[in-house]
Parts: C-alpha cells; sequence; structure tokens
C-alpha cells in the first residue's frame, strides 16, 4: 500500500509540480540545458536569443532554486552534477522540449475526464507537423536512449544477429545495440514519414552500415521478412487499441526464427490498473492525445503473446514505470 504523503509540504509539492515542470522545460527550449552551455549573463543571453533579460534572470534564478544551476555574481552556470548528467544524456533536453508539448496535452486533461475520449489538440497544434514529428523524433531517441542501458543489462545478447525495433523511430536503441554488438544487423520499421526523418538524424552515424530501415505501417502493411533473432516493440502498443496489438504481435511472432524472441516493452499496468505510477497517469495522456491508445495488463499483454505461439519469460520492472515482458519461440 502507498503510504499518505508524509507532511502537508509534500503533497502540496506534488500538486504544484506543474511550476517546476515548465521551468524546466522552457529553460530546455531556450537552450539553458545544453551540456555545452558554460558561464551565462543574463543580458547577453537574452539579446542573442531575443528574449528579455529580466524572464531569462528570473528564469535562471528559479533553475538555481531548483539546484540546476549556480549564481555567482550577476552569472550563472550549470552545476558540476548537472553538466555531468547532460554530458552523459546529450538528448535530455529534446526530451524535454517534447514534455512542453505534452504539458499542452495535459491542459486538456478535464475535458477528457468528462468526455472519457481524445480531446483533438487546437488548430494551431496540428498546423505545426511536421516540425512537430522531427521533435518527437528526437525525444523519442533521446528517451530509448536513457532506457538502452537496462535493456541490454534485462537480457542475455549472445547470438543475436538479426534485430527488428518495429516503431523504432528516432533510433535511440538501434544506434545503442548496434554501437555495443557489432555482430548485431538491425532492420528500423516505422512509418515512411518517421522513417525519412530518422534516416536523417543518423546519417552520420558510423553504425549506419549496419542500420536498414523498412518504411510500413506495422498494423496494416507486411513486416520484413526476416526471420529475426530478436524483435523489440517498445512504447508502440500504447498507441493502439487491444484487438490492434493482438494482431501486431502475431505477426511479428511470425518474423521470428525457432529459439528467437519478442520484446514488449511499455508502460503496462498490473491486474488492478493502479501500478506503476507513471503507467496510470501515462494512461490519461493516451486517452486525451490519441483517439484510441491506452496501456494494457501485463495480463493482456501475456495474452497476446500466447495467442501468437510464444511463451512469456517472468516480467522485468526497468526504469521510471517501464516493464520488459520478453517471450520466446520455442
Ligand atoms: C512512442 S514512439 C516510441 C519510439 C521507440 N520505440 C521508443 O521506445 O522510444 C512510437 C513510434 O512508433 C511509430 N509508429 C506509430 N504508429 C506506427 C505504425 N502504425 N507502424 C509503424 N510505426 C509506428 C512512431 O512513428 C514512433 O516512432
Amino acid at each position: 500500500m502507498t503510504s499518505p504523503p508524509d507532511s502537508l509540504d509534500t503533497f502540496l509539492g506534488l500538486a504544484g509540480g506543474y511550476a517546476a515542470a515548465k521551468v524546466l522545460t522552457t529553460a530546455a527550449k531556450l537552450g539553458l540545458l545544453a551540456p555545452s552551455c558554460g558561464m551565462i549573463a543574463p543580458e547577453a543571453f537574452a539579446r542573442a536569443c531575443g528574449t528579455s533579460p529580466k524572464g531569462v534572470r528570473l528564469l535562471l534564478n528559479a533553475l538555481v532554486g531548483l539546484g540546476i544551476y549556480e549564481k555567482e555574481s550577476e552569472t550563472y552556470r550549470m552545476t558540476a552534477d548537472f553538466r555531468r548528467l547532460f554530458a552523459h544524456h546529450p538528448g535530455l533536453a529534446d526530451d524535454l522540449i517534447h514534455h512542453d508539448h505534452l504539458y499542452n496535452v495535459w491542459g486538456r486533461l478535464e475535458e477528457g475526464i468528462r468526455t472519457g475520449r481524445s480531446v483533438p489538440p487546437p488548430e494551431e497544434e496540428t498546423r505545426r507537423y511536421p516540425a512537430s514529428l522531427a521533435t518527437f523524433l528526437k525525444a523519442m531517441r533521446a528517451h530509448a536512449g536513457t532506457l538502452a542501458g537496462d535493456l541490454v543489462s534485462a537480457v542475455p545478447w549472445e547470438g543475436i544477429k538479426r534485430l527488428l525495433d518495429i516503431g523504432g523511430g528516432g533510433g535511440g536503441f538501434a544506434l545503442v545495440l548496434a554501437r555495443r554488438f557489432p555482430q548485431i544487423k538491425i532492420t528500423l520499421a516505422d512509418l515512411p514519414d518517421a522513417v525519412t526523418l530518422t534516416k536523417g538524424m543518423l546519417a552520420a552515424e558510423p553504425e549506419m552500415d549496419r542500420i536498414t530501415f523498412h518504411p510500413c505501417n506495422a498494423y496494416t502493411d507486411p513486416l520484413p521478412p526476416g526471420p529475426f533473432d530478436r524483435i523489440i516493440i517498445s512504447h508502440l502498443l500504447h498507441i493502439y487499441p487491444n484487438d490492434d496489438n493482438r494482431v501486431l504481435v502475431a505477426k511479428a511472432a511470425g518474423r521470428l526464427a525457432r529459439g528467437g524472441d519478442l520484446l514488449l516493452l511499455d508502460y503496462f499496468l498490473d491486474d488492478k490498473e493502479t501500478t506503476p505510477r507513471q503507467a496510470v497517469l501515462f494512461r490519461l495522456l493516451m486517452m486525451i492525445g490519441t483517439p484510441e491508445g491506452d496501456c494494457y495488463r501485463l495480463s493482456q499483454a501475456r495474452d497476446w503473446l500466447r495467442e501468437a505461439g510464444l511463451t512469456p519469460g517472468t516480467p522485468r520492472s526497468l526504469s521510471r514505470g517501464n516493464t520488459l515482458l520478453a517471450a520466446r519461440k520455442l
């Protein structure tokens, strides 16, 4: 059982969390969370990016309050800990910029709760496609990059030579896995627009000679022929309805070599649908932000896998509410 908040301060801090979140996403948009940020003088910074000096100063003071920057006289510098964090995860700012978009989606929560359906974005938001698709894919690359370490240690990689990443847009997993395991050849399947942008994003990477792309709608078009030793479906299933996912999992199973496995990585829920916390929250986002998306119970995912003739193993909890469910083709 989760204990009640230990104090009024904790509870009110939780309720007001959007303020700190918005400070972080705004700082990311202005380039204040880049690993290369050196000493910052608010006036010069404001002049360079066409913002108000007062606004920048107050934002930097807030970043000091959050422990991300230090202030000395009238200049600011990111703390050594955060410089290390951003250097280690250079795409984090992209992830935060995507969160700034999600903040707008969360703003439609009340309407979503009243109707129980997705709430379409205002027209000017949809007009920003494909700029917003590029931002999204950069965020996905960062997102997968931060989870790739978990994925690498959660399952064995010996004997994996041909890997298919379905919905692998952004290429976060593909890049980390290709770098780490030189024996692996990766096929990344995604929607055509996402493939075009991802190819461009990865163009300069030396690992590109072991990554091929398969533009498709994975739900309705044929998957690449395979057979593959391992197939990954990460953070795709929550965009689509249960029955479509059953079909996709069966299609993927058909492309696995005997002895190969299918890895489902997502915000899966427990049977009561109340944990993990990130999954419960993310499910609301899917209700508001997608026409038919949802987060699924692990038991539903196991059903898809068994119906596809695969043998699911024990689920593994990964960072930040993610769960990995692997299933083998015996
Ligand atoms: C939320 S992102 C996840 C990206 C990555 N797998 C990860 O875990 O970070 C979902 C990805 O699935 C792709 N996608 C969505 N619908 C798809 C479909 N019908 N067929 C293929 N890819 C699809 C999107 O373009 C996007 O790249």
